[in-house]
């Protein structure tokens, strides 16, 4: 029984249709490639996974069972899974370790055990140093590495990186996709999205192409 899947799932705003009858099954410890061009759906399509926005038409299953997208469903999927938006999301008034550190209190983890944590995924990232920083005192590069540490930090079972590398340098993107790369050998499923081609030759992995609001197998 897969992860989650997706059986003819339509996401309609207004008279624009952003996503067109996906249908998409992934499994545990999977790691799925998602390319395609800008407004293809890739965000509107992790959004869906996360469980943030309602499909207007088809299912969402987890573990074989459909989701109806209530508060204690979704609350509970959420902590399971880790998302790396590509606007970041960070919150704006509490500073970085506060930011990782609220994915752990929001499950229910005491404040001591949930800051240990966190410092430990900035190290992660090496951002341990920028702890006490407020998110709007960093460059892009470095909100986008506080937001990989905290989509980690709770030991996801499925990791969505949303462009991951979309604001790093080669190095620090490099880095990034190694950290990816180590999370999946430890057993966390990966769905990476993104329009960067050249990320296709990386991952012997399954690649799935996202045009128009439409999925095709790679
Ligand atoms: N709330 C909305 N209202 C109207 N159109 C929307 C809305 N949300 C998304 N769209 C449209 O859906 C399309 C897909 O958006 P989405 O952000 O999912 O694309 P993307 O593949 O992630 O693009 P990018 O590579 O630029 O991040 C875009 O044309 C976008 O304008
Ligand atoms: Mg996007």
């Amino acid at each position: 029984m897969s992860l989650i899947s997706l059986e003819d799932v339509w996401v309609e705003k207004g008279r624009i249709s952003v996503l067109r009858g996906i249908w998409l099954e992934v499994e545990r410890g999977e790691f799925l490639l998602v390319l395609g061009p800008t407004g293809a759906g890739k965000s509107t399509l992790l959004r869906v996974l996360h469980m943030d926005e309602r499909p207007t038409r088809g299912r969402v299953l987890v573990d074989g069972k459909v989701a109806k997208f209530r508060e204690r469903e979704v609350a509970l999927w959420r902590r399971r899974v880790g998302m790396i938006f590509q606007d970041f999301k960070l919150l704006p008034d509490r500073d970085v370790l506060e930011n990782v550190a609220f994915a752990l209190y929001v499950t229910g983890m005491g404040e001591r055990e949930a800051r240990r944590r966190a410092l430990e995924a900035l190290a992660s990232v090496s951002m341990a140093h920028r702890r006490h920083d407020m998110p709007y005192v960093l460059s892009g590069g470095e909100q986008q590495k506080v937001a990989i540490a905290r989509a980690l930090v709770h030991g996801p079972e499925l990791l969505l990186a949303d462009e991951p590398t979309g604001n790093l340098d080669r190095e620090a993107a490099e880095d990034v996709l190694q950290l990816i790369e180590r999370v999946h050998r430890e057993g966390t499923a990966v769905i990476l999205a993104t329009h960067m081609w050249e990320l296709a030759g990386r991952w012997p992995f399954r690649k799935v192409l996202l045009e128009g609001g439409r999925l095709r197998e790679g």
